[in-house]
């Protein structure tokens, strides 16, 4: 089992006048779990000097800073929707006034998928997240308290030549709606809350391209973009979405959230190429090894946790938390990711396409081996051939279909998901209580529970 421990001196950030006291926290520890990811320990950061004061004086901060924040009675569970739902309630429209374009197919295009309901899961997590770890705003430097420059341009705006008609201030200011909306929450940074909006972007710019490469018909009980606009415009909407995360990015002035945030198209793309094929193995003759479901955790991670773990890790950053606080908003993030997609994958062979309001069973049908196959696999070799040409043959989907039905296929990844879920949920152990920490804890069992 990994387990870690981590002083409640460790979640706080003190800025004190003596000399330097590392903060005393064990790294997590072997995982019984097959793992692909080697634990990293977060390298003391030169330019971020995080002073911890000794365990008596931490503690003692920490009732400080965090008495102001809202406290969830114990055993009480929480609607994370309700903590940060204000927040929330501008996302959508912040993330369309970021992808104004003068074009008008472009425009329509760049916001289709931003005007049907999502669920918001991944910048609502970096907004629980933010509040989870915020410091005191009273603790942080005057230039952090203050609301960021994060609409500042680093370049002259005749350079960048990038008009976007929504934000042009005497286009868009004059009329109110078009301005950007805060709910004003003095524990989310406006770094952060820009952070949870580029992390949508990320998202749909994702959802733009997957839906091209699946050829999907509908998203989100409507249309698809490639449906109602075609592949081409599909993806290079999807473009444009990277194009202003990047900007956005940049506007943080953050060398290490731009480098996470970055890194995390970067993986999505090399997941999505493992994906393209089941196994690591030649795909003639594939038979089951430890190392299959390692190289599908591998790709589950890129693919759907890196977005989710690297941008709860930047929240923590752009908060300026303790090196054990990055490293806990970071552990949550990547366990929480695959307890996600492991539901998601189990849901493709259990819910019907009314409940998802996007076809189900499509993952057979489109080729791919996922968890439960990889279990019923494991137990029924004779899914090799099937799972090496890719269900193609006739009768293949459904075989395969009821070998991972009889062999508990479903189950096993349930059980392997609450492990994930589970982990998150002790990764933010040392976190002080309250309703930011006790919405996080919930998303863990909202994730476990969720139908669609
Ligand atoms: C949904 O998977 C898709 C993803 C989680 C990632 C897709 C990534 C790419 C297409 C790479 C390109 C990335 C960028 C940022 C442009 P799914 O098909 O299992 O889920 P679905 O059923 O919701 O479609
Ligand atoms: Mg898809």
């Amino acid at each position: 089992m990994r387990a870690r421990t981590v002083s409640a001196a460790g979640l706080i950030v003190t800025r004190t006048t003596s000399a330097p006291t590392s903060v005393c926290f064990q790294c997590l520890r072997h995982d019984s779990l097959p793992s692909p990811f080697p634990v990293q320990s977060r390298k003391y950061h030169p330019t971020r000097r995080r002073d911890a004061s000794p365990f008596g004086a931490a503690v003692s901060a920490a009732q400080t800073i965090f008495k102001g924040m809202p406290k969830a009675p114990p055993g009480i569970s929480v609607d994370p929707l309700r903590i940060v739902g204000k927040e929330l309630k501008f996302l959508s429209k912040n993330i369309r006034q970021l992808l104004g374009s003068g074009h008008p197919a472009l425009d329509k295009v760049a916001k289709y998928y931003t005007h049907s309901e999502g669920k918001h899961m991944r910048p609502l997590l970096v907004l629980l997240m933010s509040q989870a770890t915020a410091i005191d705003p009273r603790k942080l430097p005057a230039e952090q308290s203050n609301p960021s420059p994060v609409d500042n341009p680093l370049s002259q705006p005749s350079i960048l030549d990038d008009s976007n008609p929504d934000l042009n201030p005497l286009v868009s200011r004059a009329t109110e709606s078009h301005q950007y909306n805060i709910a004003g929450d003095d524990n989310i940074l406006a770094s952060q809350r820009r952070l949870a909006e580029i992390t949508e972007l990320i998202h749909t710019a994702s959802l733009l391209h997957d839906d091209v490469i699946d050829n999907a018909v509908t998203r989100r009980a409507s249309s698809s973009a490639n449906t109602a606009f075609g592949n081409k415009m599909a993806v290079l909407a999807g473009d444009f979405l990277l194009g202003r995360a990047s900007v956005a990015l940049a506007r943080l002035r953050d060398p290490e959230v731009t480098e996470l945030m970055a890194t995390v198209i970067a993986n999505l793309v090399e997941g999505e190429f493992m994906q393209l094929k089941n196994t690591a193995q030649d795909e003639a003759k594939p038979v089951y090894t430890d190392d299959t479901l390692n190289y599908y955790l591998q790709k589950t991670y890129l693919k759907t946790a890196s977005l989710i773990s690297k941008s709860c890790r930047s929240s923590a950053v752009l908060g300026r938390c303790a090196p054990e606080v990055v490293e806990a908003a970071y552990s949550y993030g990547r366990n929480l990711g695959l307890a996600f997609q492991l539901v998601d994958d189990m849901l493709d062979y259990t819910v019907t396409e009314a409940e998802m309001g996007k076809p189900v069973g499509a993952d057979l049908e489109l080729g791919l081996a996922t968890a439960p196959l990889l279990f019923a696999w494991k137990s029924n070799p004779e899914l090799g051939p099937l799972v090496g040409r890719k269900f193609r043959e006739e009768g293949d989907v459904q075989k395969a279909r009821e070998l991972v039905y009889q062999s508990n296929g479903v189950e096993q990844t349930r059980l392997l998901a609450q492990e994930y879920a589970d982990k998150a949920v002790a990764a933010i152990s040392d976190f002080p209580e309250g309703e930011a920490k006790s919405g996080l804890i919930e998303m863990c069992e909202k994730t476990m529970r969720r139908r669609k």
